[in-house]
């Protein structure tokens, strides 16, 4: 048990995961470590120890119902509540670009975990976060899935195409706005937040941006107070075109 804000990313092993988690830690938040692969996860809890950060491995794969329910149950029992959610893990896919030669197997595989992950892990953790005096989901979009940014010519990222991705991210937003409806009247607040191009290995570390800077938007929607927003769609700079 703990009196500490407790909070459980997805994907936490690496890439802005991990330093949502060392940011969250460095404001004196438990960090529970979810990662589907167990060495990994220890690896990264061993690493956030070494940096004072109080750290859990939880593990999660956001594909398996059965990780999930795991999760949730060990979570009940251990500490009887969550206060933030993160779900974070994602893939690309690959750099498909032509909507017509779309692989069905790969979207298939995308949706799995960008999409039904975030709905299967945020449903099971709902009853942990009801449990919370202040709960905060924050799912990791992306600017990618801006429908707004994917049809303006301006837009430094028109020229991508990528159907399985960008759709995935659509649908995320979505995905905020209806739990954020349902969950309206209660204290938990569903945000989404766009890390921007971002360097690691998501990428082949070919994003302009450090993890340090992608991060800092997630960690501010994770720690918003009561007069903050529910269902909204944000950036380091403030709200993101849908
Ligand atoms: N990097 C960017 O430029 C960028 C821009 C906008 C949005 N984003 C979003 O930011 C999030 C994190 O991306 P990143 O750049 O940090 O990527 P990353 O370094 O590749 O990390 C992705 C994380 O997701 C985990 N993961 C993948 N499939 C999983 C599954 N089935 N169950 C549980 N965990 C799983 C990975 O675990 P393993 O180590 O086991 O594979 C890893 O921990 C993603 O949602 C991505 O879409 C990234």
């Amino acid at each position: 048990m703990t009196n500490n804000t407790i909070a459980l990313i997805t994907g936490a092993n690496k890439g802005i995961g991990f330093e949502t988690a060392r940011q969250l830690g460095r404001q004196n938040i438990h960090i529970l470590v979810g990662a589907r692969d167990t060495a990994r996860g220890e690896e990264a809890v061993q690493k956030l120890a070494a940096l004072n950060v109080q750290a859990t491995f939880v593990e999660l794969d956001v594909t398996d119902e059965k990780s999930i329910a795991q999760a949730a149950q060990s979570l009940a029992n251990t500490f009887g509540r969550i206060d933030i959610l993160i779900n974070n893990a994602g893939i690309s896919g690959g750099n498909a670009n032509k909507p017509g030669d779309t692989v069905l197997a790969t979207m298939r595989t995308v949706y799995d975990i960008n999409v039904f992950g975030v709905v299967a892990v945020t449903k099971a953790m709902l009853p942990l976060l009801r449990m919370s005096q202040s709960g905060r989901i924050v799912n990791v979009s992306s600017g990618l899935g801006s429908i707004t940014q994917a049809s303006d010519k301006n837009n430094e990222f028109f020229q991508i195409n990528n159907l399985p991705y960008q759709s995935s991210k659509a649908a995320v937003n979505a995905i905020t706005v209806e739990f954020a409806k349902e969950l309206a009247d209660t204290s938990i607040k569903v945000n989404a937040a766009d890390p921007g191009f971002t360097n690691t290995d998501f990428n082949n570390h070919r994003g302009h941006r450090t993890t340090e800077q992608a991060a800092r938007v997630i960690v501010h929607l994770a720690t918003l107070g009561e007069d903050g927003p529910t269902g909204s769609f944000q950036d380091e700079n403030g709200n993101v075109p849908w």
